[in-house]
């Protein structure tokens, strides 16, 4: 049995199964965000990842892909009925995103939800090393910090949290609450996005579990030794800079990025990235935009929006209405304002690798991010990152993490539609001074808390609390 001094729990291994040349199913490495933050982390380390597979009932075993031991979690259809589509995506995520759309609370999913976490839990168990740290990722996984303390008490544990931790008085109706925070107090080091994700997790705990929380630190009471200090605090997440700006650099790209313009036409273009979820608030960005053209205070000439909207969890209903939604919204702004020439809104529910990403990111002049509630919101991130002649307007959400650390941007309150529609329009047309004073900033931020700082401060407090540091 292979055991690793690092592992890393998430609910996806960091790879994709695709078919090979040769027709045989083979693995690729999966372009996310979660894969470039821990890969940093990872890198010189004797690591292991235990996640899902992608694909139901894959009943494989370990695997060594890119010097990391890949551990599957077999998934049934049943588990992700209940577990994935059903907990995660239809009780906790709309709960933890403020009930923008009405969390269900079904007794089912719970069992699932105990079931399948209770299995990742022990993959990690069995393939954790002697003292090593094992570093749980997201909402998908809360329960198993505890369960994986109970299996392997010498085991150093960090979870992060990569969405919002609500208010106290939303977290209150989840039937199932206080398990979810004894699970979550498993760990050593909690990490959340936004300061106020921490403070809304330290409230719930004092009102729920009683216990009591000072500073960072949360102290958990045990029945036969000293109490357990806890550390829970922000750790903003962030993309790896470089690696954006490489691209960015490249002349492949720079062309393609001309070439859009050239194709698309009009004099500004407009940028939404998202995947098809009913956070990132696309409608309210396609009615403040389609208000502007009726208003006659933009046309297709002027301005082109393009909006890709990658597909995700289409198993799921709330995201099958929303599909439907802003693909009839679109039809009726495009049947409306576009001409033989001009496509207002170029929609596109693709999605496209990173370079083509870039591509756009440099031929956007507003990047729109007018998300309802965020965790934290990469792309924003990405765009500043790349914008090396600090060029390009960012309107950013308020409701977004990235506005902690972003406040040059434009912010935006994105409920409210005038205030979207003024704050659109001062974007097309802000004078490259503002526009350099304001990127300038932001570009630093990115630039200097990239992805990999991140890890390092997560781990240094992880460190502080164990005998020898991870990695040594
Ligand atoms: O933002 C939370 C998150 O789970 C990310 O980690 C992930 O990239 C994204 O949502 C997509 O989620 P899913 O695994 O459900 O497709």
């Amino acid at each position: 049995m292979t055991r690793a001094d690092l592992v890393i729990v998430a609910n996806r291994l960091p790879v994709d199964r695709i078919e090979g040349p040769d027709g045989e199913p083979a693995w690729r490495r999966s372009p996310g965000g979660l894969v470039t933050a821990v890969e940093q982390v990872m890198q010189g380390m004797d690591g292991a990842w235990v996640g899902w597979g992608g694909q139901p009932d894959l009943d494989l075993e370990p695997f060594v892909f890119d010097d990391t031991l890949l551990v599957p979690v077999s998934l049934s259809r049943e588990d992700l009925r209940d577990y994935y589509e059903g907990f995660s995506n239809g009780t906790i995520w709309p709960l933890y995103h403020d009930v923008i759309a009405t969390p269900e609370f079904k007794r089912s999913w719970w069992d699932a939800y105990v079931r399948v976490n209770r299995r990742f839990a022990e993959a990690a168990a069995e393939h954790a090393a002697d003292g090593g740290f094992v570093w749980v990722h997201d909402y998908q996984l809360q329960l198993v910090p505890q369960m994986l303390r109970e299996l392997r008490p010498d085991v150093t544990i960090g979870y992060f949290h990569h969405i919002p931790f609500p208010a106290y008085a939303l977290f209150a109706q989840l039937p199932w609450r206080r398990q979810v925070l004894d699970g979550l107090l498993g760990a050593d080091v909690i990490g959340f996005q936004r300061v106020a994700d921490a403070g809304n997790f330290q409230r719930s705990i004092r009102r729920l579990l009683r216990y009591p929380t000072k500073g960072d630190t949360v102290t958990v009471p045990t029945i036969d030794t000293t109490p357990r200090t806890v550390i829970s605090k922000a750790y903003p997440i962030s993309i790896d800079a470089d690696q954006f700006l490489e691209l960015a650099r490249r002349p492949d790209v720079i062309a393609r990025a001309a070439r859009l313009r050239e194709q698309i036409g009009s004099e500004k273009i407009m940028l939404g990235v998202d995947r098809l979820d009913y956070t990132k608030g696309i409608r309210h960005r396609l009615k403040a935009y389609g208000e502007l053209l009726a208003d006659g205070l933009i046309t297709g000439e002027h301005v082109t929006l393009i909006q890709v909207a990658s597909p995700s969890r289409p198993g799921v209903e709330a995201y099958q209405d929303l599909r439907d939604e802003i693909e009839i919204t679109v039809g009726r702004i495009n049947g409306d304002y576009s001409t033989v020439e001009t496509t207002a809104i170029r929609y596109l529910h693709q999605g496209f690798p990173r370079e083509e990403m870039v591509a756009l990111y440099l031929a956007a002049d507003v990047m729109l991010v007018t998300a309802l509630r965020d965790g934290m919101n990469l792309v924003a991130k990405e765009y500043v990152a790349v914008r090396q002649d600090n060029t390009g307007v960012l309107l950013l959400s308020e409701f977004a993490g990235a506005a902690d650390e972003l406040g040059s941007a434009l912010l935006v309150n994105p409920h409210d539609i005038e205030g979207m529609k003024d704050t659109m329009m001062r974007a097309v047309s802000m004078p490259v001074a503002e526009q350099t004073r304001r990127m300038k900033t932001m570009r630093r931020k990115v630039i200097e808390n990239d992805v990999a700082k991140w890890g390092k401060k997560f781990l240094a407090d992880v460190n502080a609390l164990r005998p020898r540091e991870v990695g040594e």
